[in-house]
């Protein structure tokens, strides 16, 4: 089989390393891939965006199965497009992905099928936001309507950060139409876990529990960022609320998008807050998760891309994963300043020695090579992971290799999985 994986980040090297393990596959490529990606597949360069020049390049080279990375193509509707074209393709279409692309339509899916998440309203309308806030009371919650790369939700402590929130969404237009309506919704707490089923639209295969780290410091301090670390198990699901969040999340929402006429295929990503043993949607996404793959897929014994395939085709029947009985821990290594600005091209020392670590592998995220070294180029630029019998085991590993890589100003967390311990 040919293979083409769109996108560039972690999340792809880990399926890109994934996938090169398959006796089916002869050749894989990645559009635009990165520096680490290249030593597995040929990278191609068109954005995950090009959506034209990536159908053309799969019509061309004959792909058998293209896998898509994150949500902008899928939002954009390549699974459509492709399919038309007559071409596999793992993901959901352009009417599934809404899940993750509108606020609105993910929430309005919730309530239409009872599936537990913070109570909500949304708004086209600024002053009859700003009068539901002053009515509610903070801690509350605002949310862009659409896409906004992460950054358009806003837990406000008190009334007047949740107003400034809507003004600079719906007034300054700051993420621009993607703020055309809000979501205003319930501050739930809690603790945070992420929760991923493949599904060919009809069936569901969850995958293991995990967790990821936000925030860009120790402790859980600092802005939120796409995720400083992941780990795989998570404690905090145990056996009997993994079933809970199937049979109460998981398999209402596949139901659901079915019955509503909108299937969703792929994989799909549950952000959940977990209070008293209860588990409550934060979100959708329509993707895996960066870095929750990166621990994932370490531990998955099975081969992914008859799993893949099956999702693309509707004809999932496996009805579980094999896993590694071991735990696996992911280390980002971010460029300092990362989530605001950071200075690039800094060349990074160590990788050649932290290969050498066994049960350690180094997934590249914003990598580039220049002049014949490989440098920083984007925030989160190393995903750090190391598989063990348990999470202490694990920790240790992938630390073992954040020790010997280093280039100015690189930054990390230092307590990636003690969550974990702690319980
Ligand atoms: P999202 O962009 O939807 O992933 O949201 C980013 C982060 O905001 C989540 O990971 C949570 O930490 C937080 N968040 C979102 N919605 C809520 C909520 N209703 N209550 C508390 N925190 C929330
Ligand atoms: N780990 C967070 C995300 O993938 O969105």
């Amino acid at each position: 089989m040919k293979i083409l994986v769109i996108g560039g980040g972690g999340r792809e090297h880990t399926l890109v390393w994934k996938i090169a393990q398959s006796p089916l596959v002869e050749q894989i490529y990645c559009a635009p891939g990165n520096p680490g990606i290249a030593e597995l597949a040929e990278c191609v360069h068109i954005g995950a965006d090009e959506i034209d020049a990536l159908l053309d390049f799969a019509l061309a080279e004959k792909i058998d199965l293209t896998v898509v990375g994150p949500e902008v193509p899928l939002t954009m509707g390549i699974v459509d497009i492709f399919q038309t074209a007559g071409l596999e393709i793992f993901g959901p279409n352009k009417a599934a992905a809404q899940i993750e692309g509108s606020k609105r339509f993910s929430k309005d899916l919730m309530a239409r099928y009872n599936i537990p998440t913070a109570a909500y309203r949304s708004f086209s309308d600024h002053a009859q936001a700003v009068a539901y806030i002053r009515e509610q009371g903070a801690p509350i919650v605002v949310k862009a309507d659409g896409l906004a790369a992460g950054k358009g939700v806003i837990v406000a402590m008190t009334e007047e950060q949740a107003i400034a929130a809507v003004d600079e969404i719906m007034l300054d237009q700051v993420f621009g139409d993607a703020g055309a309506s809000v979501v205003i919704e319930e501050f739930m707490d809690g603790e945070e876990a992420s929760f991923f089923a493949f599904t060919d639209g009809k069936n569901i295969l969850p995958l293991a529990s995990s967790q990821d780290h936000k925030r860009v410091n120790d402790n859980d301090e600092g802005p939120n960022t796409g995720g400083m670390g992941a780990y795989s198990p998570a404690p905090v699901v145990t056996d009997e609320l993994y079933q809970v969040i199937v049979d109460t999340v998981v398999k209402p929402t596949i139901k659901g998008m079915a019955e509503d006429g909108c299937p969703y295929s792929g994989i799909l990503y549950v952000g959940l807050m977990i209070k008293d043993g209860k588990p409550r949607v934060v979100e959708y996404n329509a993707r895996f998760g960066d870095p929750e793959a990166q621990p994932l897929l370490m531990r998955m014994r099975s081969d992914i891309v008859p799993v893949l395939q099956a999702c693309a085709r509707g004809e999932l029947q496996q009805n579980s994963i094999e896993w590694y009985d071991k735990a696996a821990v992911c280390v980002v290594l971010a460029s300092g300043g990362y989530p605001a600005a950071y200075e690039k091209n800094l060349p990074i020392s160590g990788l050649d020695e932290a290969a050498e670590i066994e049960d350690l592998m180094v997934f590249h995220a914003g990598t580039a090579l220049k002049d014949g070294l490989i440098v920083n180029q984007g925030g989160r630029v190393l995903g750090v992971t190391g598989l063990g019998d348990t999470v202490r085991d694990a920790i240790d590993k992938a630390y073992a290799g954040v020790k010997v890589i280093h280039w100015d100003k690189v930054h990390y967390r230092h307590d990636i999985g003690a969550r974990a311990l702690n319980r």
